[in-house]
This record gives structure tokens, C-alpha cells and sequence, in this order.
């Protein structure tokens, strides 16, 4: 049966982190505890959260050991922390991992068994503490998902653990908490957003609602990824727009799921710790090119989002419609290469791993969600296509 939920209450406005105090005390809350990594740690802004807790009365504690793909042992540590000190909520301030990582905390500290054991959905028995997200990528999309994606350090694997009651209570989308991102996190998020957006349009998922959250945000990021990776900075309007793409498709694939990028981008960190934003923005055109033709009449449809005289081409209806979606797949050549994004040589993976990162990938929750059934033997023929 087809349905659509999402019961995350949005705020999306530049500056709306000053809304934090209303925010805890809108669930409640009288202590909690702001889980940030340590990348943040070089911004003003989890002091800046810290003064509006303080000055609102309201008790915090803060946690900050949060790995760059964040592990099942951080997420258990933090867990006791707030089993141990009755913290009421959690407020997580930083990128997909920290997110991810707090949503999953937030779970197991009012469960009894080990992380681990929760993989999969609704696999908890009692509801998790009440969770603001703040994010501080435009990519991740956590925000609005179900969804915790750990690293379990002693297989080297990535575990998702899913519930209906995980969904962050309240998330606050503030694009100036990104004005100080480097450019290549702007670009390696964004493209994760990009494909969150994509892979959940073209997915044996996708559904109605979703496809046109996920059009948005392939507009959005079309047009303003780019300059934001050039100057977010100085650039407000580009800033606010992949901010809002991130969440939109955060919306999209929260209903639709993820599939083939996200099944390798997923086993390859798991297995030699890159940033999955970097993993994404690598793989995403190999895979969609892999999917074709499964996926073309989807992606000639989507050549209407461009605007201008790229729109104007791609709008001739006239044109087939592989070659309407070989247009697509070349404004995507053309986005990744503007952005500066790496071979998948760059990574330095020995071909001798890619029979072990086809089965982690085939092995994905997410797999069955492609455009096409993907085996571990169709991921290892992607792989060598890459070499
Ligand atoms: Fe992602």
C-alpha cells in the first residue's frame, strides 16, 4: 500500500537556530544533552546553542565524540551518557553522522539491548527520547528521515536501524549555520542531496508525492549548487536554496528510499571510512549509467527542470527518449565536473576488495529499492567498469 508520512515539524528559515529555546520547550524538555563532532568544533555555532540553552535555564550537557562515519560504539556510549545523567532530549547540531548518530542514542537510551541487535525496522520496543535536529550540511536530509546509518567497526559493515518513532520531533533548517562550510563539503553534500533526490525518483520506491519533492530539489540544486560551492559565503540566496533542496530531498527519499549509490557508497565507507557525501558525488554517475536504459524515461521527464536554454533543448519532445536522457546524464557530467568531483581512481581501492564490497552493497537494505534487481555479480561488473 502506497502512504506517505512525515511527522517532523519543520522550521526553514536563515537564522532560525535562535529558536532553539522556544523549540526545547515546545517538547517539554528541562535537560538536554547538544551532540556535535568535532569538525564543528572550528565554527562559533555549539557556543552559540550553548548561550540560548543557558540563558533560557534550560540544563545542558554536551557530547562530542562523533566520528566522521559514526560508529555503533559512540552511539552506545552516548546512550549510557543519557541513561546515566536522566538527560531528557537530544539536540543534534552537526552533519549526517552527527544527526544519524544522535537519532540512533536517542533510540537506545530508552531500550535495554545493543545496538546491533536493532537493526532493521520498528525492531524497538519503547519510543525514543525526543530529538531536535539541526543540521549543519546541505545534505544529509536526516532531519526528516527515519533512518540511522552506523558503522559497526568489527565487520567493517554499515547497519541502518529504522522506526517510526525515530523521525526527529522538530528540525531547525537555519542556512547560516553553512555559511562557513568549505567548498568541497558544499559539493560532496549537495551531490548527496542530489542523489538522495534522484535515486528516490527513479526507485521501485518512489511514489507520487515524493517524485515531486524530489523534482524540487533536483531544480534547486541544479541551479544553485554551483554557485553556493563557489562563494557560499557571500552568496545568501544560493546558501538558502541548497539548504531547502537538502531537506526537500531529505522528504523525498525519508518516503522513497535510496538505492545503488547509496548500496556502494554505503559498503565502501563502511569498509575504508571515506565521507559518504565524496562517495556519492563519485559513484552517482557510474550508477545511474549502469541503470540505463531502466531509468531513461524517467530522466528524459526530469529534463524539464532545467531552466533557460538548457530547458529549451530539452523540451523538444520530439527527441527520443534515450536521447532526451542522454541529455540529462550530460548536465550531470557537466554539474560534477564544475564541482570539482574526483575519479573513483582518487580512492585508491585495491580491485581485490570489490568482490567484498558487492556483497556488503547487495546486502543493503536499500537494494531492493533499484530501478532494476542488482546482485552482488551486478555491483562487482559495476566496479571493474570503473577501474
Ligand atoms: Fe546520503
Amino acid at each position: 500500500m502506497f502512504g506517505y508520512r512525515m511527522p517532523t515539524h519543520v522550521h526553514i528559515e536563515p537564522g532560525c537556530l535562535m529558536r532553539l529555546p522556544e523549540a526545547v520547550r515546545s517538547l517539554g524538555l528541562d535537560s538536554v544533552c547538544l551532540v556535535i563532532d568535532k569538525g564543528l568544533s572550528t565554527t562559533n555555532w555549539p557556543q552559540e546553542a550553548l548561550r540560548l540553552l543557558e540563558d533560557a535555564g534550560i540544563a545542558t550537557h554536551t557530547f562530542s565524540k562523533v566520528e566522521v562515519n559514526p560508529r555503533t560504539e559512540s552511539v552506545t556510549q552516548l546512550a549510557h551518557e543519557l541513561r546515566i545523567k536522566e538527560i531528557a532530549g537530544v539536540i543534534a547540531l552537526g552533519g549526517g553522522s552527527v544527526l544519524d548518530a544522535a537519532k540512533a542514542a536517542a533510540m537506545l537510551a530508552t531500550n535495554e539491548y545493543k545496538i546491533e541487535q536493532y537493526e532493521g525496522k520498528n525492531r524497538y520496543t519503547n519510543a525514543p527520547l525526543p530529538m531536535i535536529a539541526i543540521p549543519t550540511t546541505c545534505g544529509t536530509g536526516s532531519e526528516v528521515t527515519w533512518v540511522s546509518v552506523l558503522t559497526h567497526a568489527p565487520t567493517r559493515h554499515k547497519i541502518s536501524v529504522k522506526g517510526e518513532t525515530m523521525f526527529p520531533n522538530l528540525a531547525l533548517v537555519d542556512a547560516d549555520l553553512i555559511a562557513t562550510l568549505p567548498s568541497n563539503l558544499v559539493a560532496w553534500t549537495g551531490v548527496d542531496a542530489l542523489t538522495h533526490a534522484i535515486e528516490s525518483t527513479i526507485g521501485a520506491a518512489s511514489n507520487p508525492i515524493s517524485d515531486v519533492l524530489a523534482e524540487k530539489a533536483i531544480a534547486l540544486l541544479f541551479r544553485f549548487l554551483p554557485r553556493a560551492a563557489k562563494d557560499i559565503k557571500n552568496d545568501a540566496t544560493a546558501r538558502a536554496a541548497v539548504m531547502r533542496a537538502s531537506t526537500i530531498a531529505g522528504l523525498s527519499f525519508g518516503n522513497a528510499d535510496v538505492g545503488g549509490v547509496h548500496c556502494l557508497s554505503e559498503s565502501i565507507g563502511g569498509l575504508f571510512d571515506h565521507p559518504h557525501g565524496l562517495l556519492n558525488a563519485i559513484l552517482l554517475e557510474p550508477v545511474l549509467e549502469y541503470h540505463r536504459p531502466h531509468i531513461d524515461q524517467r530522466l528524459a521527464q526530469l529534463c524539464g527542470l532545467f531552466s533557460g536554454e538548457a530547458k529549451r533543448s530539452s523540451l523538444e519532445r520530439q527527441a527520443p527518449i534515450d536521447q532526451r536522457a542522454d541529455y540529462f546524464m550530460e548536465q550531470i557530467h557537466e554539474l560534477l565536473r564544475e564541482l570539482d568531483i574526483p575519479a573513483f581512481s582518487s580512492l585508491k581501492i585495491p580491485p581485490s576488495e570489490y568482490p567484498l564490497i558487492a556483497v556488503h552493497a547487495a546486502r543493503n537494505g536499500s537494494n531492493r529499492s533499484n530501478p532494476q534487481p542488482m546482485a552482488a555479480t551486478s555491483y562487482q561488473e559495476l566496479l571493474g567498469s570503473l577501474s
